[in-house]
């Protein structure tokens, strides 16, 4: 085999494999679920690992068995929603990467392959591998914008900032929402998440005005969600798509700090004790 028609893992290319599949099924969101077995005998290795379950389902379909049901929308690292846990690892085992840009060559002719949806007492199973992660919707809204009260947002290119400051919000920004720190911790807690946004925007001279308010009311959101604490273990950085820091989670402590500081500050200057 030479190196042009090969892929890393020895496939030839445009030839077909075979995977053993174990699939979390479940019915509904009070329902058990259980792991069920699947033979995929016609898999590209220039698949992503979402066309591979595609071609599971069309099998399904043909059947008259119940297609397994899983999020997806851009397919292409963008929208977050191809929440799955493939082998133990959120998003499967390649770094920096979504599931939907996943590729089959990644396995192994024959490998069973193990699928599940995200755990995590803050993202409940919905069906199959689709969980609901609207907590993540509710802290954004809690504080993840930047508000304009009047007339139309000023123009962007205005505004000078720096290009070390620029580099670490877009940094930050390029958290899709995906949830895989959260199913990668061991507590569930969402801080990078919540990290990531609020680095974004308090790092940035729009988001400042609001910068304590919002720290305060994301930071209270995730609590009311039942994520749990981040005891500083990183598997949450490990697992990300886009490789999110841990500095981030860093920037949230501080700024959850100084929040807390200044409002016991202006509580005690409005009480005449400041
Ligand atoms: S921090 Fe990373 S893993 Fe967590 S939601 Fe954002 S992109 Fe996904
Ligand atoms: S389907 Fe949009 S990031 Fe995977």
């Amino acid at each position: 085999m030479t190196a042009s028609n090969a892929t890393a893992t020895g496939h030839k290319k445009n030839s077909r494999f075979k995977l053993h599949l174990k699939i979390w099924r479940q019915k509904g969101k009070n329902e058990a679920g259980g792991l069920v077995d699947y033979d995929v005998n016609d898999v590209n290795p220039d698949m992503s690992f979402l066309e591979m379950i595609d071609v599971l389902n069309q099998d399904l379909i043909k059947k008259g068995e119940e297609p397994v049901a899983f999020d997806h929308d851009c397919r292409e690292g963008i929208c977050g929603s191809c929440a799955m846990v493939i082998n133990g690892n959120a998003h499967g085992p390649d770094t920096g990467t979504t599931t939907c840009q996943l590729h089959m060559r990644r396995f192994n002719d024959g490998e069973t392959v193990v699928v599940e949806p995200f755990r995590a007492k803050a993202f409940p199973v919905l069906k199959d591998l689709v969980v609901d992660r609207s907590a993540f919707d509710r802290i954004t809204a809690a504080g993840g914008y930047v508000s304009v009260n009047t007339g139309s947002a000023p123009d962007a290119n205005a505004i000078p900032i720096s290009k070390t400051i620029a580099d670490v919000a877009m940094d930050a920004a390029a958290c899709i929402g995906c949830g895989a720190c959260v199913a990668a911790c061991r507590n569930g807690s969402a801080m990078l998440f919540v990290s990531a946004k609020v680095s974004q925007l308090s790092l940035l001279p729009q988001g400042k005005a609001e910068r304590e308010e919002r720290v305060s009311r994301m930071v209270w959101q995730m609590d009311e969600e039942d994520f749990g604490s981040c005891t500083n273990m990183g598997s949450c950085a490990g697992a990300c798509p886009k490789e999110i820091s841990l500095e981030h989670i860093a920037r949230l402590n501080r700024e959850y700090l100084r929040a807390t500081v200044l409002k016991k500050d202006r509580q005690a200057s409005d009480s005449g004790n400041g």
